[in-house]
C-alpha cells in the first residue's frame, strides 16, 4: 500500500535536532505542513524557520513529552494552525548510562517516563483525532536496542525501546483495521546530538555500540518518510541490522553467545 502525504499535517516531538529534525525537513520537502516540537523552544523555532525559509509550512512549539499539558497545547496549536493532524511521530528518547547496578531507581523512572510514557502520552493526545478521521499515520521511535541485545551499559534505554516496539505492534492490531498506518522506526547508529541526552552514572565505561554502520540524520529522515509512504510496520536502517534481527529471532541463545564474543573482542582491543 502506498500513501499520499502531499498536503498532510505532521506533528513531531523532539524535532529540534537529529532524526526528528531531518524527518520534519523531509516531510516538508514532500509537501507536508509540520508542527515542529521540542523541549528546547529555540530549536523547535529554528527548524520551523528553516522549513519556512525553504518555502514550506511549519509551526514551532515548545513541548516536553513528560507533560500532558504541553502535548494538549500542541494539539490545540495544530488544530488552530491547520485544522487537522495526519502524521504523528513520537521521536523522543533519552539515555541513562552506567553498569547495571549503578543506575539508580529514580533514573530508571525518568527514562521510563520520557521514553515509554512519553510515547504513550503522544498516542493518547493525538490518536483520537486520527480515529475521528479514520485516517492518518502513527510513527513511534524504537531502536535496535529494543530488538536485540548489544550492550549492558544502558538497560533502561533497551527496556523502554523494547516496550515501544511491543506497544507499537500491538497497537497496530487495533489501528490498521481502522485505516490508520503504524510504523516503528528502529535505527541502529545515526549521527545526531544524542550524546547530549546521555546521563552517566557510576564509573565511566566505554560506550557499547551495535556492530552496524552509522547513517546520517538525513538518511534516517528519508527512511522514516518512506516507511510512512509504504506503510511499513518496522523500519530498520540497514541490512546488517536486518540480518541481526533475523539471527536473534532464530536462536536467542546463539545470538547472545555471539554478542558476548563481540564484547570480549572489543574489550581486548582496548
Ligand atoms: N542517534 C542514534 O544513533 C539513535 C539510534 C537508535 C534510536 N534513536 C532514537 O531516535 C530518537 C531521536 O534521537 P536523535 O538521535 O535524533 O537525538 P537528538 O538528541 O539529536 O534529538 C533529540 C531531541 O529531543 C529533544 N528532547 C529531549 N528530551 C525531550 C523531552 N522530554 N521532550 C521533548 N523533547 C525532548 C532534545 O532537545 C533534542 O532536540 C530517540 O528516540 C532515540 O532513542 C537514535
Amino acid at each position: 500500500m502506498t500513501q499520499t502525504i502531499d498536503g498532510a499535517v505532521a506533528v513531531i516531538t523532539g524535532a529540534g535536532s537529529g532524526i526528528g529534525r531531518a524527518t520534519a525537513l523531509e516531510l516538508a520537502g514532500r509537501g507536508c505542513r509540520v508542527v515542529v516540537t521540542d523541549i528546547d523552544a529555540a530549536r523547535a523555532e529554528a527548524v520551523a524557520a528553516e522549513i519556512e525559509a525553504a518555502g514550506g509550512g511549519a509551526v514551532g512549539a515548545r513541548c516536553d513529552v513528560a507533560s500532558d499539558d504541553d502535548l494538549a497545547a500542541v494539539l490545540d496549536t495544530t488544530m488552530a494552525s491547520y485544522g487537522r493532524v495526519d502524521i504523528v511521530m513520537s521521536n523522543v528518547g533519552v539515555i541513562a548510562k552506567g553498569l547495571p547496578l549503578e543506575i539508580p531507581l529514580d533514573a530508571w523512572s525518568s527514562i521510563i517516563d520520557i521514553n515509554l510514557l512519553g510515547t504513550v502520552r503522544v498516542i493518547r493526545t493525538f490518536l483520537p483525532s486520527l480515529l475521528d478521521q479514520g485516517s492518518g499515520h502513527l510513527v513511534t521511535t524504537g531502536s535496535t536496542a529494543g530488538l536485540f541485545p548489544y550492550a549492558f551499559d544502558r538497560l533502561p534505554y533497551a527496556a523502554t525501546k523494547a516496550a515501544v516496539v511491543a506497544l507499537t505492534e500491538s497497537l497496530a492490531l487495533y489501528l490498521r483495521p481502522k485505516g490508520i498506518g503504524v510504523t516503528c522506526f528502529c535505527p541502529a547508529g545515526v549521527i545526531t546530538n544524542i550524546v547530549e541526552q546521555v546521563r552517566e552514572y557510576g564509573p565511566s565505561t566505554p560506550i557499547q555500540a551495535p556492530q552496524v554502520p552509522l547513517i546520517s540524520a538525513e538518511e534516517a529522515g528519508a527512511l522514516v518518510v518512506q516507511g510512512i509512504v509504504d506503510d511499513q510496520l518496522l523500519v530498520l536502517t540497514d541490512e546488517v541490522a536486518a540480518t541481526m534481527v533475523e539471527d536473534h529471532a532464530r536462536d536467542r541463545r546463539a545470538f547472545l553467545d555471539s554478542q558476548l564474543r563481540y564484547l570480549e573482542g572489543q574489550a581486548q582491543d582496548r
